[in-house]
């Protein structure tokens, strides 16, 4: 079974009530979004294995650490994934970026496929998936399905706010990708909206409505 670490650092929770806040306007919800990726990125990437290398200060020769092992690939689920990059690449510069591209239909609330494009190695990097919402957990499925149907085998899923029912959907359907959110809320409502959430993330970003 999957790992789910909720990463409730007080800096991240502050935050994220004044994004679910209705009278935060898009500006400060892209801003606090991106700083809200940063800081959980931090968690997201704390296991990255380093290896030695020998490097020369000013002073003398020394055996330094490196990131080792597999590059980095961010993914985000286009719309509102696209607002959690920058914090992440912030981190790691050198990272490539995939997008892919789905929404959920209005009356199903399944996922629809529209875009994917990934770098070519994509099978070979450690792929952290970025999603705000985590709602009945169908898109983020169908997005590491996708990234599995490339080669890839080492999958993380970085959310900012998830209902119970999604967590339960993706550890039960991708039992090997861990899962990292700021936090897990109450339950769906009728319309598949997080309760109490902070409504349809994709526009609050773009502004759409
Ligand atoms: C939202 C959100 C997730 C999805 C979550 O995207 O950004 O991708 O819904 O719901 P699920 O867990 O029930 O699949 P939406 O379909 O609204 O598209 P958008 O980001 O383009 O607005
Ligand atoms: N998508 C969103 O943007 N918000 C929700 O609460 C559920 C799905």
């Amino acid at each position: 079974m999957s790992e789910v670490h909720i990463i409730n650092h007080p800096l991240i929770q502050h935050k994220l009530s004044i994004m679910r806040d209705k009278n935060t306007g898009s500006k400060d919800f892209r801003k606090l979004l991106m700083e809200i990726s940063l800081l959980m990125g931090y968690e997201v990437t704390r296991d990255l294995p380093l290896e030695d290398k020998e490097i020369e200060t000013p002073i003398c020769r020394m055996t330094a650490k490196e990131i080792s092992g597999r590059k980095l690939a961010i993914v985000p689920i286009l719309r509102a994934g696209l607002g959690m990059v920058d914090g992440l690449l912030s981190l790691v510069p050198v990272a490539k970026v995939g997008h892919i591209g789905l929404y959920r239909n209005e009356e199903t609330h399944k996922p629809v496929v529209y875009y994917c494009k990934l770098p070519e190695d994509i099978q070979k990097r450690l792929v952290i998936i970025t999603d705000p919402m985590l709602a009945t957990g169908g898109s983020s499925c169908d997005a590491i399905t996708m990234l599995k149907e490339r080669g890839c085998d080492n999958i993380r899923l970085m959310c900012l706010v998830a209902a119970p029912e999604g967590l339960a959907k993706v550890q039960e359907t991708h039992p090997d990708v861990d899962i990292y959110v700021a936090a897990v809320d109450e339950h769906l409502n009728e319309n598949a909206y997080i309760v109490p959430g902070l409504g349809d993330a994709g526009d609050r970003i773009f502004g759409t409505k």
